[in-house]
């Protein structure tokens, strides 16, 4: 029958960390190179594209939003750390509670990881895309409609066109990006919507195929396979390519904070509590959890540990470093824009460069523009490499066909088949379906990994007190304890349709375990031969 809650042994785990040769994942990747890959997968349309939202919900206060959003990853993080020096192996959060909580929760947060690396891959697909199409108007090069967006945004998007359009004939005066321009954009979709919607198709002017419309986001769908690509070809040339692509996205966010700075109103920050934080501290709690997504990814430092050179010392590194840059930056930009644009004003789509273009610097919006552009890339690369190397463990357990996601390319030395497969998903996922909804499931399903990871600590500190741990995570448990607390306050603040949707998806996940994994794996086999 076997054990639900067994645990794999740490023991095991070593000799598989261990493990060299034809048919592993190959060791080149060094500090900076691990370092780099946790900003590569970090700075991306968190930072570009959220903080629009964050500062409308938290004011000026966005600041402090950083800081606590900051705080519940650096929590995490210190606690991924311990873990990652520990069990080097690539299976992340999975790996970690398979030793300490068993292998129905190990399951479980392996298949809630799928909701951070691949759905986040996709979400970020769908971001490069809308950079594309702004870094092509910048040429002066259009790209349809229906070829840049799924059918059900592309028809929103075309909507807001043409509102748009109506708006500025009736109020010629009307600056697009103010609260006043989008309530009058409101007022005119709920006064006519039909005409509106008719007007919509006929600028969308998609072909049809079996009586409806077509809506395929190509830029996503490419990017994706491009990316599947560079990964399959081996990790030195990932590595490689994130650096390149890091280098200029930190290049980007200091030109924003350096450039940026000279055009900075202090008044803008308000001047006295009440118009510094607008909403309060719930304001600055709810957008802690929106900008949390801007976050994600430091982890996914930890799931490239077989192919680290010396993980022992420079997983932390790169977990722990990786963080503490991109927290900073991430201070600084919300000083910067909410301090170059009253937070009321602050734009939604790309708040950042359009700060900029407020200043009448179209150059700058520019730069900016294809900095993003680059900075969405690699955190879809990173992202696409995590979720791999989750599979490739999970697999080697025998909790997903070993054959498939665990078999490693002869020359390249990567998990190519599912390397390919989640490359595929991000891709279809990313060039169908309206993203929206499931970009919040990218939050709620990172911070229940990292809620776990926080309470795996804490147990095996109980359970193997004497244990090697080459990096301790200072403070036990208050530590572990203050990162469950803020990660899980994050969560609470998603409200209740994320917690359905995250329901929803780990039933799915548990059907799968009980018809599939259970049965082949590794662990409940050697068990039951054992007689356990
Ligand atoms: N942190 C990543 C981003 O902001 C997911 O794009």
């Amino acid at each position: 029958m076997g054990n639900l809650f067994a645990k794999k042994s740490l023991n095991d785990m070593t000799a598989e960390a261990n493990e060299k040769g034809a048919g592993t994942l190959e060791r080149v990747l060094g500090p900076v190179q691990l370092t780099m890959l946790g900003i590569g997968a970090v700075i991306g349309a968190g930072i570009f594209v959220l903080s629009g939202l964050g500062a409308k919900t938290a004011g000026p206060a966005l600041m402090l939003s950083f800081v606590l959003s900051g705080l519940g990853c650096a929590f995490a993080g210190l606690c991924y750390a311990e873990f990652a020096a520990m069990i080097p192996l690539a299976g992340s959060a999975y790996t970690y509670a398979y030793a300490t909580l068993g292998e129905l929760i190990a399951w479980i947060i392996g298949w809630d990881l799928t909701l951070e690396y691949a759905m986040g891959a996709s979400t970020v697909s769908s971001g490069w895309s809308n950079n594309f199409v702004e870094v092509l108007n910048i040429f002066h090069l259009k790209f349809p409609l229906w070829l840049a967006y799924d059918h059900w945004t592309g028809l929103r998007q075309a909507t807001d066109t043409v509102a748009r359009k109506m708006v500025l004939a009736a109020h010629p005066g009307m600056v697009p990006g103010t609260g006043a321009f989008s309530d009058a954009m409101d007022a005119l979709k709920a006064a006519h919507p039909a005409a509106l919607t008719t007007q919509a198709h006929a600028l969308l002017n998609a072909p049809h195929l079996f009586g409806m419309e077509i809506g395929i986001n190509v830029p996503a769908f490419l990017i994706a396979l491009v990316i599947t690509v560079i990964l399959v070809i081996g990790i030195q040339e990932s590595a490689k390519f994130n650096g390149a692509i890091v280098t200029t996205k930190i290049a980007i966010v200091l030109f924003v904070l350096g450039f940026g700075s000279h055009y900075v109103t202090k008044g803008n920050w308000g001047t006295d509590w009440h118009t510094f934080a607008p909403f309060g501290v719930g304001g600055i709690g709810l957008a802690a959890g929106l900008v949390f997504f801007s976050y994600i990814g430091f982890d996914a430092v930890s799931t490239t540990a077989q192919e680290a050179k010396n993980p022992q010392r420079d997983l932390p590194i790169g977990i722990i470093v990786s963080l503490t840059i991109c927290t900073l930056l991430y201070i600084g930009v919300a000083a910067v824009l909410t301090g170059m644009v009253p937070w009321r004003e602050v734009n939604i789509e790309a708040p950042i460069s359009r700060a900029f273009l407020d200043h009448n610097l179209a150059w700058a919006s520019n730069i900016i523009t294809i900095g993003a552009l680059a900075g969405l890339t690699s955190v879809m690369l990173v992202m696409l490499l995590g979720q791999s190397r989750v599979l490739y463990a999970m697999a080697h357990d025998g909790l997903l066909p070993r054959k498939f996601f665990g078999d490693i390319h002869p020359r390249f030395r990567t998990p190519w088949k599912g390397t390919i497969l989640a490359g595929a998903l991000a891709a279809v996922v990313g060039s169908i379906t309206p993203i929206d909804d499931i970009g919040k499931m990218v939050n709620i399903g990172t911070l229940l990994a990292f809620v776990i990871v926080c309470i795996a600590i804490i147990v095996l500190r109980k359970t193997d007190p004497d244990r090697a741990r080459p990096f301790k995570t200072p403070f036990v448990p208050l530590v572990p304890i203050l990162g469950i607390f803020f990660n899980g306050y994050m969560m609470y603040k998603l409200g209740v349709w994320n917690w359905v949707r995250l329901v929803v998806w780990l039933i799915i996940g548990l059907v799968v375990y009980f018809t599939y994994s259970r049965k082949h794996s590794k662990l409940q086999q050697s068990l039951e031969a054992e007689g356990k």
